[in-house]
């Protein structure tokens, strides 16, 4: 085991997180460029520093997992969501259960929630929103916002769904409630099962293209028959006809029905 391998097993077995699956060079560049402006040595000096002040776990969680996120993510994508893949999806269901996997603040679950009830308000549906970083979740679940990160929204969900406190916009209760929170990994935790619609975007970036190929397996057996998984704007799936998937529309891949 060389010094990196030990440093990834250290994490997964001091701080609980597992980076098996990303991709090498990638994240020992990222790491050691922290290490660098931290002025530490080594690995081992790391792990220690990390274990000793919280702040600078933080800072590396902060500097690994990118979590940029945004309301309604490149607009045009939601745009066939509203108009051809969810008028699709509810011909044939009267209740649509909804993942956003990697779901980091919040952001692209409440939009779906918003979208559900904006323009579909007769349909009922659950979504679950997961991320492996339980400080993104517990800024989700808070669900309150600053000006710039709720700049750009239409104003009718600005008004519709927040409520606005001084200098910041909170998340509304009642559509709170329509997401459930959860703790989960994508590379090494399982899948539930009858998603009619999954989101994993912008999630994959440090993947090896064998962990993205399993992931997008496994997305596919979740999936309901008919389901369709929504995947970011650099995303494409070079193995998506091996694994069964078919083109809904241009990064929305279905499962077929007959299966
Ligand atoms: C850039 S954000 C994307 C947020 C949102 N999907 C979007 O498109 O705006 C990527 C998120 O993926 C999460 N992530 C990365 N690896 C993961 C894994 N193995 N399991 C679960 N979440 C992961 C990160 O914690 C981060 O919050």
């Amino acid at each position: 085991m060389d010094s990196y391998e030990k440093f990834i097993s250290d994490l997964k077995r001091v701080f609980d997180l597992d980076l098996t699956g990303y991709k090498r060079p990638q994240m020992e560049r990222r790491i050691n460029s922290l290490m660098r402006v931290l002025s530490i040595p080594d690995y081992e000096n790391f792990v220690i520093k990390m274990k000793a002040e919280q702040q600078i776990f933080n800072r590396f969680l902060d500097h690994l997992t990118i979590n940029v996120s945004e309301f309604f993510r490149n607009q045009a994508q939601w745009d066939v969501l509203k108009e051809k893949i969810i008028p699709n999806l509810i011909k044939n269901n009267t209740e649509l259960k909804i993942w956003s996997a990697g779901c980091s603040t919040g952001q692209e679950p409440y939009s779906l929630a918003m979208l559900m009830e904006s323009s579909f308000p007769s349909i009922k549906y659950s979504i679950l929103a997961s991320d492996f970083d339980i400080r993104v979740l517990d800024k989700a679940k808070a669900g309150i916002y600053s000006e710039r990160e709720v700049a750009g929204m239409d104003k009718k969900f600005l008004e519709r769904y927040f409520q606005k406190k001084e200098e910041q916009y909170l998340i509304k209760d009642d559509l709170k409630r329509k997401i459930t929170f959860k703790k989960h990994n994508l590379i090494t935790e399982r899948f539930d099962k009858g998603y009619d619609l999954i989101l994993c975007r912008n999630v994959v970036i440090y993947f090896t293209e064998e962990t993205k190929a399993e992931l997008y397996k496994n997305f596919f057996n979740s999936l309901n028959p008919g389901g369709i998984l929504f995947t970011g704007s650099t995303e494409q799936i070079v193995t998506a006809r091996e694994i069964g998937y078919s083109s809904a529309a241009i990064f929305f891949y279905q499962k077929p029905d007959h299966q």
